[in-house]
């Protein structure tokens, strides 16, 4: 583990892969892949479609599998008529652990903007889950040298009005857009850069114990050959994995990056 006490967590974010058979057969597979020390080194979370919560939450229970329920999205309000949309007690209620919020699909296909993900992160704080909040800035914004300021705008926009203890506690994950599903990776160097300025951003906005406890994954391409490097990188807690998450070997490779580590 990293020089610091925030234990790494690893996301699979299944997006709109798997019903629920198939789902199944993915956590079974995984619980079977992954041992005791790897859950001890690492927390694992997976974040299936809506429809398969249910039937994933029955296998994690009845095998007692130390995975947290992870969803993708969900809607900021209760409940009501907000046709097509999930709340955040529906998914307390069946034991999800983390959602993703923000996530660069969500703003880019959905026009989800800082307000909303701001909105959606204190409902899901609310309903006694922990949010993991995404950004990321898009290739132009990169090359253009716009990066940071992309990023710091989401961080404080997206974090808005939260106090410093719930900020010490939440995840953040940064995706850069041009890295995602692209096979493209962020050099851990450019990881660790990016996530040590997110770092300093909540540092400045919310104190030195909330930039302390604040778990940072990075997301983007990430595969098994190249966890290992980084997440040796000092401000880089966990790693939010699409593509190779879908896939139990390739993702119980991810999570068992440490064995992989000089
Ligand atoms: P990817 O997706 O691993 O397929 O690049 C990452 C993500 O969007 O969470």
């Amino acid at each position: 583990m990293a020089s610091n006490d925030r234990k790494p967590l690893i996301s699979g974010n299944w997006k709109m892969n798997h019903n629920h058979f198939e789902a199944i057969q993915t956590i079974q597979k995984l619980a079977y892949a992954l041992e005791k020390d790897d859950y001890e080194a690492v927390d694992v979370s997976v974040h299936p479609p809506f429809t398969d919560l249910r039937s994933v939450q029955t296998v994690i229970q009845a095998d007692d599998i130390p995975i947290a329920l992870g969803a993708q999205n969900v809607h900021q309000e209760t409940s009501g008529a907000f046709t097509g949309e999930v709340s955040p007690t529906m998914l307390a209620k069946l034991d999800v652990s983390y959602v993703i919020v923000g996530h660069s699909e969500r703003r880019e296909l959905f026009g989800e903007t800082d307000e909303i993900v701001n909105a959606k992160a204190k409902a899901v704080l609310a309903a006694g889950m922990t949010p993991i909040v995404c950004c990321g800035e898009t290739l132009e914004e990169r090359t253009a040298g716009q990066a940071e300021s992309k990023v710091a705008g989401q961080i404080s926009g997206s974090l808005a009005g939260l106090d410093a203890a719930t900020v010490g506690d939440l995840v953040v994950a940064y995706e850069p857009i041009w890295a995602i599903g692209t096979g493209e990776t962020a050099t851990p160097e450019d990881a660790q850069q990016m996530c040590g300025h997110i770092r300093s951003l909540i540092e400045s906005e919310w104190g030195a114990a909330a930039a302390a406890g604040v778990r940072i994954q990075y997301g983007g391409s990430v595969k098994p050959g190249n966890a290992p490097e980084l997440m040796a990188q000092p401000d880089i807690d966990g790693a939010l994995v699409g593509g190779a998450s879908l896939d139990a070997d390739d993702f119980s490779r991810i999570v068992k990056y440490p064995l992989y580590q000089a």
